[in-house]
């Protein structure tokens, strides 16, 4: 299995219950490394866009306030099969149908506000990096 990076939001509803250790814990015991990591303020612009592939969902709207609503800690994460084991641990995204032992099923509060993104392919993690990191902030 070849190691992989892919892109991780720590949400609003995390950072405003003090779980970045927390979550971050649980990322690095699923097998994952954090390559880099910064907390940040997004910007209304930037959700909009980073979301933009749910605009015509009835959800977008409330979406994008909820991501601005507070601070995110952005992440890149490596490990083998990153994308996969990211989600696995992650768990659904509705925390009412997520497994046991997994982020949302532990800490989240509700299919909006479920503690954590993560990229669904190794192409889309590939942009969403770039959409928030530059190549010298990640140090593998
Ligand atoms: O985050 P994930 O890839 O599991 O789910 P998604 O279908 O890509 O949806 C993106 C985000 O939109 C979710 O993580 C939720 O925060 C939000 N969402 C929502 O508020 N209501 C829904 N019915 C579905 C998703
Ligand atoms: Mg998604």
């Amino acid at each position: 299995m070849a190691v992989t990076r892919t892109f991780s939001i720590i949400k609003p509803d995390a950072t405003r219950r003090n779980l970045t250790g927390a979550v971050t814990k649980m990322l690095e015991e699923a097998g994952l490394r954090v390559v880099a990591s910064k907390r940040i303020q997004m910007s209304e612009d930037q959700a909009k866009k980073f979301y933009e592939v749910h605009a015509e969902r009835p959800f977008y709207g409330e979406l994008v306030d909820f991501m601005t609503s507070g601070p995110v800690v952005v992440q890149v994460l490596e490990g083998e099969d990153a994308v996969k084991r990211n989600r696995d641990v992650m768990g659904a995204t509705n925390p009412a149908d997520a497994e046991d032992g997994t982020i949302r099923k532990t800490y989240a509060e509700s299919i909006e506000a479920n503690s954590v993104h993560g990229s669904d392919s190794d192409e889309n993690a590939a942009n969403e990096i770039d959409f928030f990191f530059s190549k010298d902030e990640i140090v593998g």
